[in-house]
């Protein structure tokens, strides 16, 4: 029987810079990577500011220069959030305690900071919404680091190889 997707929910503030950008570079490199039928993935913000906006242009611009198609809707997180997605990956703490205050510590164990896939560490995907356009390019760095080090954790922990398939 086919195993279902895991699903994957990215989680920033405003949901129009970091989260969206995250999600945007994941898909490309799981469509790149041949497991787009394993995986499914969104992005939400904790806030309600942007709600139906397109992504900041900036975070538009920095995806454009890195060859990422980015396609999506602000919207908010909601609690059916919390059963729907396998994993929930917030940019920083704030967002973190934010996703907790809604779901309870009940879904604790989906929640993680997206950070602690980035194979040179640190804690936070600086928000960079009130910063220069560099602070895009900066948090584009973070994510590309951080997204391919959680692909290698979710190959290794979450998806199973098929018999017969090798890696
Ligand atoms: P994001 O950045 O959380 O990375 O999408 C922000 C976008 C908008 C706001 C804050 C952060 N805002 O306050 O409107």
């Amino acid at each position: 029987m086919k195993k279902q997707p895991v699903k994957i929910l990215f989680v920033c503030l405003g949901n129009i810079c970091r989260s969206p950008l995250a999600e945007a570079i994941f898909n490309k490199r799981i469509l790149d990577l041949g497991l787009s039928d394993q995986l499914i993935a969104d992005s939400c913000g904790t806030g309600s500011y942007h709600i139906g906006e397109n992504p900041d242009p900036r975070t538009l611009a920095v995806a454009k220069t890195h060859g990422i198609p980015i396609s999506h809707r602000c919207r908010q997180l909601h609690v059916n959030d919390f059963t729907g997605f396998d994993m929930i990956l917030a940019m920083d703490e704030s967002n973190k305690k934010n996703i907790l205050l809604k779901g309870g510590e009940a879904f604790s164990r989906k929640v993680w900071l997206m950070r602690a896939f980035d194979p040179e560490g640190g804690e936070q995907v600086p928000d960079p919404y009130h910063g220069r356009e560099s602070e895009f390019e900066e948090v584009y760095q973070i994510l590309d680091r951080s997204v391919s080090g959680f692909i290698r954790y979710l190959k290794k922990e979450m998806l199973t190889d098929e018999p017969g398939s090798e890696g």
